[in-house]
């Protein structure tokens, strides 16, 4: 069978796109030479690749076939441009990241060092919620996921690298803000802006509080942590969220950590990735670097976002004594 890898690059963004127009765009092809190329392909083939209805473009069984193939194919020649890049002496090649959303507020701030002390390596980073990511990791779509805990069900390695406090977060001017060991069931009544149902935040909480007999009902859902500060700080409930989202936080003073017994929810970030994928030498690299002096840079960040916010809540509570000393009558 003569097929050229050129071909099998093209057919793959086809059936990855779901399209003709969508793959030229990506190739910088016109969309006839892509037509070509498939058809070719098909004759070497010698069966149908994708069956059309509507407007639409589908994949056949030989089809779904070759494109699982061609997958491999391309994971084995990266490894290979990798390693030969590792035997010149060069960290050369592409590291494709999937994160979870809360992720992006370290992985990004990571990636500058990282990609100072290796500037051949470039990065894909592709940030969706927990559900979203798994997807990702069964299609084997990335090199390496960064996640809060890694999925029971699947088979994989999974390393943690840094610490995930929860920390349960509140306007400014809330009147829990003024108490200390706050108890779980009082937070019950509050109301709750919660994560949309997917994120891995959102299961750890309702696990955490169904654990412990309490049912959560979110007065409202939204995608983003940014979102949720917005309407905490609004006025619209109290939330729970990584502290890793308060810590480049613009909103000092206007938000404010509870403190409430059982919290922080201590967690970990893991590094995830198939039991048993050969990891190329840029993912290699990238995860050394996260077990070091990632981990290091990300929990400084965490320690100083934790001091920032502890002082917000120190001065809220001297600020609420000195008006609770000033309002006490006089004699
Ligand atoms: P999320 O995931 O951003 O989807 O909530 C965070 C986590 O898994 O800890």
């Amino acid at each position: 069978m003569h097929v050229t890898l050129r071909q099998l690059r093209v057919f793959e963004t086809v059936a990855r796109r779901g399209g003709f127009t969508r793959a030229a765009e990506e190739l910088h092809l016109a969309q006839p030479t892509v037509s070509v190329q498939v058809k070719q392909l098909v004759d070497a083939v010698g069966l149908p690749l994708f069956e059309q209805v509507g407007k639409k473009i589908f994949l056949t069984e030989a089809g779904r076939q070759l494109y699982a193939t061609c997958r491999q194919v391309f994971e084995v020649w990266s490894q290979f441009e990798m390693t030969l890049a590792d035997l010149k002496g060069m960290k050369q090649g592409r590291l494709r990241l999937a994160v979870v959303t809360t992720a992006k507020y370290f992985v990004p701030r990571l990636l500058g060092p990282f990609l100072k002390r290796f500037p051949g390596i470039e990065v894909a980073l592709e940030v969706a919620n927990r559900d979203r990511v798994i997807e990702r990791l069964v299609a084997n779509e990335d090199d390496l996921y960064i996640m809060g805990v890694a999925p029971q069900s699947l088979d994989v390695e999974a390393h943690p690298f840094l610490d995930n406090p929860l920390v349960v977060l509140a306007p400014a001017d809330h009147p829990l803000a003024r108490e200390e060991h706050i108890a779980l069931s009082r937070l019950v009544h509050e109301p709750l802006v919660l994560r949309e149902r997917g994120s891995g935040t959102r299961t750890v909480v309702e696990r955490y509080f169904a654990e412990r007999g309490y049912a959560l009902r979110a007065r409202m859902e939204l995608g983003s942590n940014e979102a949720i500060k917005q309407a905490v700080a609004g006025g619209l409930g109290i939330t729970i969220m990584s502290l890793h989202a308060l810590t480049l936080e613009p909103m000092q003073g206007q938000l404010v950590v509870l403190d409430v017994e059982g919290f922080p929810i201590e967690r970990s970030w893991f590094v995830v990735y198939p039991r048993g994928k050969q990891l190329s030498v840029v993912a290699q690299t990238f995860f050394e670097f996260l077990k070091t002096e990632g981990s290091q840079l990300a929990a400084s960040a965490l320690a100083a976002g934790t001091r920032a916010q502890t002082a917000t809540r120190q001065s809220e509570l001297r600020r609420k004594r000195a008006a609770r000393v000033a309002s006490r009558p006089r004699h």
